[in-house]
């Protein structure tokens, strides 16, 4: 089993309405496994909307007081847009052990973007001990994320 908090000690995590339940259970097993986690909501079933979320998250990240992220709504896809207009986010929508690890190898992601409503606890689990453990192979893949931003 990898070990979550192998390469990472502190992250932030995030959810709307949509991804409140798995957030929950992330959270408490990344507690339980030694990692720092700040939650920065929301904290209850209530509609809300996931850019605020996202956006908190990300600035969190960016601003250094996390190592990485995780966002978690319906299908993480809207978490994963409103994080990638971030300068300095690599958002990684991952619904697979592999795409979280080719996320962190080769695209360096720094958040990971989750959907609730799509997967099961274990499986989102696994994303997330993944993603935390793995590390960027750098080489040929720095000279692309140098590009991710337009001239
Ligand atoms: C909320 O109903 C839902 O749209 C949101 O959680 C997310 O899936 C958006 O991408």
């Amino acid at each position: 089993m990898v070990q979550p908090q192998s390469l990472v000690s502190t992250l932030a995590i995030g959810s709307d309405h949509g991804g409140l339940a798995l957030k929950h259970v992330l959270f408490a097993r990344l507690r339980d496994a030694g990692v720092t986690v700040h939650d920065f909501g929301t904290d209850n079933p209530a509609s809300v909307d996931y850019p605020d979320f996202a956006h908190a998250v990300c600035r969190a990240v960016t601003g250094g007081s996390a190592e990485r992220g995780i966002l978690v709504c319906g299908t993480g896809i809207g978490m994963s847009i409103a994080a990638n207009r971030h300068p300095g986010i690599r958002c990684v929508l991952a619904h697979d052990v592999t795409t979280a690890r080719l996320g962190r190898e080769h695209n360096d992601g720094n958040v990971l973007a989750l959907g609730g409503r799509i997967l099961g606890e274990e499986l989102a689990w696994d994303i997330v001990a993944t993603f935390l453990a793995t590390r960027f192979d750098g080489g040929r893949h720095e000279r692309r994320l140098a590009k991710l931003t337009p001239a």
